[in-house]
């Protein structure tokens, strides 16, 4: 059921003061110090008020908010107890000690939350924060392609429903989709859904044959090699660090392609003066301060899955525990198979 907003509102209005407040915001500056960079104080007054309901009420409710690196500032920095790529966040989901696990991210990730934490409630402050790959592909889907290459294993992003990862053999992130498929006792290995981390991964794993679905992120994909042609002439100097969720002729004319966090990584080790980071918007708002050094330059692209989730959202779901993500014990159990066969080869690897 969508969200109605107005209920949400006026509810969340009798039960909380949320009037900006420039004077709370002073009060709060030990968080604001965070994202002053990128988050002006005006905003800041608006923001704190939730920060403030949203921090105690975690507290009351045992909850731990897990916050993916796509993430606005304020989610990321003001109300998130652990942040990070998927990899990092579905580890996380195995090891925190608390009643509540909210999933600030999409979809796909809390349900990898509540397949790995079956006895934790998973709040899900937007249901409809889907995503384009896991949109693209259904189990029939995976039973389809795997008829077409019999005994290659099936290695499923993560950013996959239940159903799909139930169907696969192993997971993969876009941290670990080069080792995992290296480490498959088979020489053709199929990669779903997402065609283009899968022909970056096959540039990297020569020594197989990776074949793949059709799927595509609709954030990445919106990248040309041109574009990054153009803007290396344009502002000379320029680190491109792109995702490898980019079409492949993308990533080549790229300095440097990892997950999410990899780019953190990049960017925190390397400390160039200018860099564009060819992914979604929010990943150079939120290292910005970390990294003062650095001039973020150029276009970004947005998730509109990922800008579902809001500060409001986010207090609803703890104020009413709506939300509550489920999946099928049998099909939890199957999909539990594939996530903790990647954990476990990716602790062995080392990654
Ligand atoms: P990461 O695993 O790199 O965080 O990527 C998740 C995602 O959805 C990227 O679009
Ligand atoms: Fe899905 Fe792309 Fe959004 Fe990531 S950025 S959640 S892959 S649509």
């Amino acid at each position: 059921m969508p969200l109605d907003l107005s209920h949400m509102r006026s509810t969340l209005a009798d039960h909380y003061d949320l009037t900006p407040s420039a004077k709370l915001a002073a009060s709060m500056g030990h968080i604001y110090d965070r994202m002053d960079r990128v988050v002006s104080p005006p905003d800041w007054a608006i923001y704190a008020p939730y920060v403030k309901a949203i921090n105690t009420l975690k507290k009351e409710r045992n909850a731990v908010i897990l916050g993916h690196n796509y993430m606005t500032p304020e989610i990321f920095h003001g109300i998130s107890d652990f942040v990070g790529d998927s990899l990092q966040l579905a580890i996380k989901a195995t090891e925190v000690d608390a009643d509540v696990i909210v999933q600030c991210g999409v979809h796909f990730m809390a349900e990898t939350s509540k397949i790995l934490s079956p006895s934790k409630t998973v709040l899900m402050p937007d249901m409809d924060a889907g995503c384009s790959l896991a949109e693209s592909i259904t189990a029939e889907g995976v039973e389809d392609i795997r008829s077409r290459y019999p005994g290659a294993p099936v290695v499923s992003y993560v950013n996959t429903t239940a159903e799909v990862k139930a169907a696969s053999d192993i997971c993969c992130t876009s941290s670990n989709a080069a080792q995992i498929v290296a480490a498959q006792d088979s020489h053709t290995v199929i990669m779903t859904p997402d065609q283009y981390l899968a022909q970056n991964v096959a540039r990297d794993v020569p020594q197989k044959k990776v074949v793949w679905w059709e799927g595509s992120c609709i954030v990445h994909e919106q990248y040309t090699a041109q574009d990054l042609r153009d803007f290396r002439e344009w502002n000379p100097g320029t680190r491109l660090i792109a995702h490898p969720e980019c079409p492949p002729d993308v990533v080549n004319e790229a300095d440097f392609s990892g997950s999410t966090s990899g780019i953190i990584k990049y960017v925190t080790d390397e400390k160039p003066d200018k860099a564009m980071l060819i992914t979604e918007c929010s990943m150079a708002s939120n290292i910005a301060d970390s990294l003062p050094e650095v001039d973020f330059v150029g276009p970004c692209n947005m998730c509109p899955y990922m800008k579902k989730i809001t500060l409001e959202k986010v207090l609803w779901s703890l104020h009413s525990m709506e939300g509550q993500v489920e999946v099928d014990a049998e099909v939890a159990k199957k999909a539990r198979l594939s996530v903790q066969r990647m954990i476990d080869l990716s602790r062995q690897l080392g990654i």
